[in-house]
């Protein structure tokens, strides 16, 4: 499956990069950046240095969009870590430099050149894609598919009682993509279970900065927001995107028709199911409604235990 990746690193979305590049399933042709857990300039930093971590800098990376289209832009290094990041991930090399295309003209370079066969996995706010459709209107007939981590469709948010971190980050980016990009939506429904206890991953060494870093993605939640959710370990939201392209059985997917709430600050980033059909209006995307998460946490540990065997 060829694959490029729109990522805003941050911890999950360090482990769902791993992930993505070690498995053979998935030919990573590039990354695209995004503001959000951090401003642009870091999450580009830190996806060129783990890149560079994983003797991968072959895969290009573009930079994108700085800001929301609409609201200000909100980061989370709180929660993250100073730079968008916990771990300790060297100073990208200048081998690593971002291409020229802005995210959106890459997104769209790379739609064309492998049309119907791409699938765009974005695992940020949704303003460089946002950026792509309005460019190019054509984008979703171009993609096989847009997988999208965001959105918490029937539980309640993480940010607002209504909106998860990414829709709410960008919510008129998110409308925008929801409306016209037919995606799977990967939310909270699904993610906030989706944890991986690190003595699940065999003899992770505490002598090897990565083996530490991975330590630190796992653990990124602290023990109140641990307590909100009722998980014992950080939700990694992002890599269960990856994980749903590598092996289908991971989740459960059903159509719905959707929108965005952009109206107020009360439905700011709320993606809101028409659960019972009630707007007569046909679906226009799917939601990821069940998980696997045993499923999950084996290929995610042995597909981490081989890139720290490496
Ligand atoms: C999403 O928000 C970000 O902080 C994470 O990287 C993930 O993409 C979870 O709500
Ligand atoms: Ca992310």
């Amino acid at each position: 499956m060829t694959v490029l990746i729109d990522t805003d690193p941050g911890c999950d979305d360090a482990v769902a990069l791993l992930l993505a590049l070690e498995r053979s399933e998935l030919d990573v042709v590039g990354l695209t950046t995004v503001h959000g857990n951090a401003p642009v300039e870091e999450t580009t930093e830190n996806a060129r240095s783990i890149l560079e971590v994983l003797d991968r800098t072959d895969v290009p990376v573009a930079m994108g969009a700085d800001r929301p289209l609409l609201v200000d832009l909100e980061t989370a290094e709180h929660i993250h870590g100073e730079g968008g990041i916990r771990g300790e991930l060297p100073q990208p090399g200048p081998e690593t430099q971002p291409v020229d295309s802005h995210a959106a003209q890459f997104i769209i370079e790379q739609a064309r050149e492998h049309e119907g066969e791409l699938t765009l996995a974005a695992i940020g706010p949704l303003t460089n894609v946002a950026l792509a459709l309005a460019i190019e209107p054509e984008l979703p007939e171009l993609l096989d598919e847009l997988i999208v981590m965001g959105g918490a469709a029937f539980v309640p948010g993480n940010i607002t009682p209504l909106a998860e971190a990414n829709f709410h980050a960008d919510p008129h980016a998110a409308r925008r993509v929801v409306r016209d990009a037919t995606p799977t939506i990967v939310g909270l429904d699904v993610t906030t279970s989706a944890t991986l206890s690190p003595d699940r991953v065999e003899s992770l060494p505490q002598d090897d900065p990565l083996g530490r870093s991975i330590d630190d993605w796992l653990t990124y939640y602290d023990d109140e927001r641990l307590e909100r959710y009722g998980i014992e370990s950080a939700a990694i939201h992002d890599a269960l995107v990856i994980a749903g392209l590598v092996d289908d059985a991971v989740l459960e997917t059903e159509p719905y028709q959707m929108v965005v709430g952009t109206d107020s600050e009360l439905d700011r980033g709320a993606l809101v199911c028409d659960a019972t059909g009630v707007t007569g209006e046909p679906p226009n995307g799917t939601v990821a409604v069940g998980v696997d998460d045993e499923r999950f946490r084996e290929l995610l540990a042995e597909s981490l235990e081989r890139v720290l065997s490496r």
